[in-house]
């Protein structure tokens, strides 16, 4: 196994007009490569900060995050957020070549990736409509396919699907479940649903409450390739049911805290 990124004590404390925020608090974790690791943990706790940090949009206090790259030329990693995070004034091809070109690729090939990709995850008809002319759903798609076409080697995604439907978020968790098994990349995955966490990992990190550390973690031993009828399997929700006991205590302390 290769570790592909090693975050060690990592402590991050913003300032504020209050006082100091310690947001999380010598989290570490390790992940080898071709790994999809889950992280769950109560509102506040600092997921969204944690993969900041991966990403390098934010540094921590304390602590120290290493990255493996193996290809010094491809792109090492790329952030998928909640709220989708694409350009209103491009169209959905040129959203989802954004990334290729960014990074140089020639217009022809750059689009013919971003074709592909918009096929993959069934927007062939929509690309040259404008974001406003999409659902959320769809949306989403748009900026999980800008993500995968940049192939970087680490996918880093902060609730990618929080803000769809629950019907919706059932068929996207299946795309992201064949898309992920197709390409094997390492990913960190945040999510607030414990079933979309093992329908989709392998491992699955949970945080304390605010400010967050490691609690524990659940290997998901299920076979591959999974779809959503593993959702109805006993050992599923026994799975589920057993990380929701550790995870009730978490979100509990949130809350006593907020009253
Ligand atoms: N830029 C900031 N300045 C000050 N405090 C912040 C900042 N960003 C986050 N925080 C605080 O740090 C803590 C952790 O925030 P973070 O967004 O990482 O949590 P989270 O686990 O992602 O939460 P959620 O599940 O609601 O998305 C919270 O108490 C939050 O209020
Ligand atoms: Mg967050």
């Amino acid at each position: 196994m290769t570790v592909k990124i090693e975050a060690k004590d990592l402590t991050k404390v913003y300032p504020s007009r209050n006082g100091p925020i310690c947001a999380l608090r010598d989290f570490s974790l390790r992940v080898e490569e071709g790994e999809f690791v889950c992280i769950v943990g109560p509102s506040g706790c600092g997921k969204s900060t944690f993969l900041r940090i991966l990403g390098g949009l934010i540094t921590p206090s304390s602590g120290r995050v290493e990255l493996f790259p193996r290809d010094e030329k491809a792109p090492l990693q790329n952030i998928v957020f909640q709220e989708y995070a694409i350009f209103p004034w491009k169209t959905v091809l040129d959203n989802v070549a954004f990334g290729l070109e960014m990074r140089g690729v020639p217009r022809t090939k750059r689009r013919e990736t971003a074709r592909d990709w918009i096929r993959k995850v069934g927007l062939a008809k929509f690309a040259d409509a404008y974001p406003h002319q999409l659902s959320g759903g769809m949306k989403q798609r748009v900026s999980i396919a800008r993500a995968f076409a940049n192939d970087p080697e680490i996918l880093l995604m902060d609730e990618p699907l929080g803000a769809l439907d629950a019907q919706t978020r059932v068929i996207l968790q299946g795309e992201l479940v064949r898309l992920w098994e197709a390409s094997r990349k390492t990913v960190v995955y945040i999510t607030h649903s414990i079933e979309e966490s093992v329908l989709l990992g392998d491992r699955i990190v949970l945080m304390t409450a605010h400010p967050g550390t490691y609690k524990t973690e659940f290997s998901v031993p299920f076979a591959r390739p999974r779809s959503f009828e593993l959702t109805g399997a006993p050992e599923f929700a026994r799975l589920s049911y057993a990380i929701w006991q550790e995870l009730e205590v978490e979100v509990k302390r949130t809350m006593e805290k907020q009253l």
